[in-house]
């Protein structure tokens, strides 16, 4: 396999190892949501029109067939994991008032904050309903132990909205539950239900946890850089709520003392008209490029942590997919 370079390129290599799988992953997930409510039934047709990157449920099949073969139970459990992720998208655009999402309008737009907080909902009751079709309890406990550390992330970054001092061991804390524990979940599961052994669990979901900050750390990253087409759903939501993320928090810590004091008051007052004078100067004082360091050694990390497992196709893919996590533009 060659060095893959864009996410593009890697998904078709992605499609000839699991491309059965995802499909499976994709029918029980549509199967499971099914509603004879035409209300129902109209926001799931909306949220169907333009489909995520399948993060989770490529990373747990990848990991099943990394560490011993994929059972029927795998697509079950990857459809599951891309429900609770679903969920937590629907009711973060509540949390950050984003307009776009996946390409459309998201459901607190296009409806209200209501249905998002209902249709989240049933996503997560759909997601523990349709892990309850598994014929052990042991999953149900663990996705439901990961789906309250999502939580608690998301609690935390809540709790330090508008926090201008915020440091850097509590964005970690932050992105550790709401993004990095649901990818460390996903290759916990994939390697579990694949019966491999305890050291080789284990060392998937710490790839899991390490892919997970990497990811968001660079989505953090685009939030300031990207565009929306690109992207496909409203940015700049970091700094218009006031959530503070590593370029941010780095450029704070940088700068001499009554710059940052005067770029703290200009970010509270102006939000996200701030953004401009933001870039200027993470550009001036390197942070971009020392935060997606940060991102690109913990992917290095992951990828490293994968030569307990055997040699196979399915473990260059997992090898390869940190570093084009982080270097991406959408
Ligand atoms: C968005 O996740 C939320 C973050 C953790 C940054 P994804 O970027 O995986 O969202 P979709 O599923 O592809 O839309
Ligand atoms: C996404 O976080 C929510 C979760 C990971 C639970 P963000 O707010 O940082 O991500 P985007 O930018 O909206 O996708
Ligand atoms: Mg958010
Ligand atoms: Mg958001």
């Amino acid at each position: 396999m060659p060095r893959l370079e864009h996410a593009s390129e890697l998904l078709t290599w992605v499609e000839r190892e699991i491309g059965l799988q995802l499909l499976e992953t994709e029918r029980t997930f549509e199967a499971e949501l099914e509603s004879a409510n035409p209300f129902v039934a109209d926001i799931i047709a909306h949220t169907r029109k333009f489909r995520g990157k399948r993060l989770r449920p490529i990373l747990l099949l990848l990991a099943g067939k990394a560490a011993g073969g994929l059972t029927t139970s795998h697509p079950v459990l990857a459809a599951v994991v891309e429900m609770i992720h679903t969920a937590t998208l629907v009711h973060d655009d509540v949390l950050d008032v984003a307009d776009v999402r996946r390409h459309v309008a998201t459901v607190n737009v296009r409806w209200n904050n209501e249905t998002s907080v209902l249709y989240g909902d049933y996503l997560f009751t759909h997601a523990f309903h349709l892990a309850a079709s598994l014929e052990t309890t042991e999953a149900c406990r663990v996705i439901g132990r990961a789906t309250n550390r999502v939580c608690e992330g998301e609690l935390t970054q809540v709790r330090h909205r508008g926090d201008l001092f915020l440091n850097e061991s509590t964005y970690f804390e932050i992105i550790d539950g709401k993004t990095a524990e649901l990818c460390a979940v996903a290759c916990w599961l994939g390697g579990r239900y694949a019966q491999a052994e305890d050291r080789q669990i284990a060392a998937l979901e710490q790839y899991g946890r390490n892919l997970g900050l990497a990811f968001q750390i660079a989505d953090d990253v685009l939030d300031l850089t990207g565009t929306e087409e690109a992207v496909g759903k409203t940015l700049g939501t970091d700094l218009s709520q006031q959530k503070l993320t590593l370029p941010i928090i780095r450029l704070l810590h940088q700068l001499s003392g009554s710059s940052a004091r005067d770029l703290r008051q200009q970010i509270q007052d102006e939000g996200e008209q701030a953004a401009p004078e933001v870039m200027r100067l993470c550009r001036e004082e390197g942070v971009l490029d020392s935060t997606l360091k940060t991102a690109q050694d913990l992917a290095q990390e992951a990828t490293s942590l994968l030569n307990i497992l055997p040699a196979s196709p399915a473990r260059q893919l997992l090898q390869q997919l940190p570093r084009v996590a982080v270097d991406r533009s959408c």
